[in-house]
């Protein structure tokens, strides 16, 4: 298993890299340590710290009273923060490797805040690595301001699409496809309806499929950054020099949380280093409507859970529920599912967007519709809220199943209860715990993490 050095955003480096993870949990210090091993390093635009003149980062308090207000608010405090993260990664990379920012794409005012980060931190960004959506405008926007582009994709198909309707009009700075494994990533996940979250797909044919759709378009050479799932290279050596692949680098998304640059608590680390087979698990309660995957702490277990006590809407039945200021008649064959868990204190029924109710505590009731009103617009559509960027609202019914994943991800990468909150991760994660690596804990720097890598463990 041979892994040259490979052109990345327009230079000769390592093909590792550090898989970009918001909210500030990959920033200026991650990536620029990755980039000053001379590998590809990536911070998160999304809604990143900035910092006062102590240095200490400053809280995103929302003041505006209307959403738009709110919504200017978040769009400042994204830019300042990304342009202050790439400023440190520039830094401390010391002029090696390479620096990437990543947005999702279906954040709010995705395309604004690009481009104003790009201008004012030209020469500190590379690469732009987006996912979450499908970027057609990333290819115009990132050749505007000659910095690569990097898109996530989980399929030929979705590739095909973005190549068609926007990338071949900008092939000169497309960098590389990111593949990301959509059973095994950490973060959101690419799965379609038309696939199975219970029956993951072989990632060697899917990325055949891939390699073959590029060489149709002709980009024989260009790299599929291979990520989800990735832990041993030795274990990914019939990858490598393939010729039905092609070239490829390798992206590390959880593993890199457990090093010494990464800002997260250190009860993280340690919760990472604990977890065994099916800790993490793969739900569709994102208010991006993604799929996505997290640890299975007491937030997610408790939205599992809430899940469950669902009931349909019917036109007539005996059973009624009070839903505001409506009355509604529920699914008759639920009757002792409802008594029960009136009994237990789940007495609010609240509405969902698909013509069902789900029952949680008074208190539950008032938070979720305390977060839906204080929402603060972070992305283009929000299930949980109904926020619509283009219209104000999408005209659903705000979905009390999902959550505010602006307010939790800030809350958990500020030092949060970790079980309280949602905390993102790959599959593999239990790995840290069967690893000699990590024996007695051991919490590496990047560098070493790399090195290691690079020995093929
Ligand atoms: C805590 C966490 C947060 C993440 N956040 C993002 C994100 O904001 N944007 C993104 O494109 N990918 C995100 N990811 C995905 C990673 O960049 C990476 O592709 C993925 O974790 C790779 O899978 P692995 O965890 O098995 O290495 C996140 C992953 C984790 C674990
Ligand atoms: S309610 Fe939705 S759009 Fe609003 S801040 Fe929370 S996650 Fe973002």
């Amino acid at each position: 298993m041979h892994l040259g050095l490979q052109k990345f955003s327009g230079v000769d480096v390592l093909p590792l890299v550090e898989g970009g993870k918001g909210v500030s949990v990959s920033n200026g210090f991650t990536c620029g340590a990755w980039a000053a091993c001379g590998g590809v390093g990536t911070f998160s635009a999304v809604n990143a710290d900035s910092y006062d003149e102590n240095g200490d980062a400053i809280p995103q308090i929302y003041r505006g009273k209307s959403r738009n207000e709110r919504r200017q608010e978040l769009i400042e405090y994204a830019v300042a923060g990304a342009i202050a993260q790439a400023k440190i990664a520039r830094e401390v990379s010391n002029d090696n490797g390479r620096i990437h920012m990543n947005a999702l794409w279906e954040m709010g005012a995705c395309e604004e805040i690009l481009e104003r980060v790009l201008e004012a931190a030209k020469g500190c960004i590379h690469g732009v690595v987006c996912g979450a959506g499908m970027p057609y405008a990333l290819a115009e926007i990132a050749s505007r301001f000659s910095v690569y582009y990097y898109p996530i994709v989980s399929s030929a198909r979705a590739f095909s699409a973005l190549f068609r309707r926007s990338f071949k009009k900008f092939q000169d700075f497309l960098g590389g496809i990111v593949y990301e494994d959509p059973w095994l990533a950490g973060g959101h996940n690419g799965l379609s309806n038309a696939e199975n979250p219970q029956k993951p797909c072989n990632p060697y044919l899917r990325l055949v499929a891939l390699r073959s759709t590029m060489n149709d378009f002709n980009l024989h050479q260009m790299p599929i950054i291979i990520a989800g799932g990735v832990w041993w290279l030795s274990e990914w050596s019939d990858y490598i020099d393939n010729k039905e692949i092609g070239p490829v680098a390798f992206q590390f998304g959880t593993r890199s949380i457990v090093t010494t640059e990464c800002p997260v608590i250190k009860t993280w680390q340690s919760k990472l280093m604990s977890l065994k087979r099916g800790d993490v698990k793969l739900t569709q309660l994102s208010p991006t409507g993604f799929y996505s995957s997290a640890i299975n702490t007491k937030m997610l277990a408790n939205l599992l859970e809430r899940q469950k006590r669902q009931v349909k809407i019917v036109e007539d039945s005996s059973i009624m529920v009070q839903v505001g200021s409506r009355t509604v008649c529920l699914d008759e064959s639920f009757r002792e599912n409802v008594e029960a868990w009136i009994q237990d204190g789940y007495t609010q029924a609240m509405m969902t967007p698909d013509n069902t109710v789900v029952f949680v505590t008074p208190e539950q009731s008032k938070q979720i519709l305390h977060d839906q009103k204080n929402c603060s617009c972070c992305l283009s559509m929000c299930r949980f809220s109904s926020w619509c960027q283009q219209n104000g609202g999408t005209g659903k019914i705000p979905d009390p199943r999902s959550f505010c994943i602006q307010k939790t991800l800030q809350s958990i990468a500020h030092g949060g209860n970790l079980e309280d909150n949602l905390m993102f991760a790959g599959h593999l994660a239990y790995r840290f715990a069967e690893d000699p690596f990590y024996d007695n804990n051991f919490i590496p720097t990047t560098r070493q993490l790399i090195d290691r890598i690079l020995t093929g463990y």
